[in-house]
């Protein structure tokens, strides 16, 4: 009988650490960023709308600049963000988003993001990168 409980217990304590471990990742999908095995499609920088309410930007750096330099986004969209670079490893930091990535050449990172107010956001490049450095920069327009 002693026994049995003891089992028992010691399965409930595995099963919830389990448990607890694919919940941790499965939190942890929503809001880290991810790399992704690179092809060239994102070398073109571009917005596509999937559907009403969710959108994909590719945004392709180099020095200096961001391109799309200025996208709009309806409000309430969900947005994945693609970045890669041409040349340099440079920056990828959204004002009040809490994104930073890298734009890696031969590399591409992506993050998800969800606009709920209007307004601009703006892109800046925070990875020094040379004499244009502080010029780069991108906006999001949400309205
Ligand atoms: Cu690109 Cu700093």
């Amino acid at each position: 009988k002693f026994e049995r409980n003891v089992i028992i217990t010691a399965l409930t304590v595995s099963a919830l650490f389990i448990f607890s471990i694919f919940y941790a990742l499965g939190a942890k999908r929503q809001d880290v960023s991810e790399c992704l095995p690179y092809n060239k499609t994102y070398e073109t920088a571009r917005v596509e709308q999937i559907d009403a309410k969710t959108y994909q930007i590719y945004y392709v750096a180099r020095m200096w600049n961001f391109e799309p330099a200025i996208s709009y986004i309806p409000v309430g969209s969900e947005v994945d963000l693609f970045v890669t670079s041409l040349d340099v490893v440079h920056g990828f930091n959204v004002f009040d988003k809490n994104v930073n990535l890298m734009a890696v050449p031969g590399g591409v990172a992506k993050t998800t993001v969800k606009f709920t107010e209007p307004g601009v956001y703006k892109i800046v490049c925070h990875e020094f990168c040379g004499t244009g450095h502080q010029n780069m920069e991108a906006e999001i327009i949400v309205n």
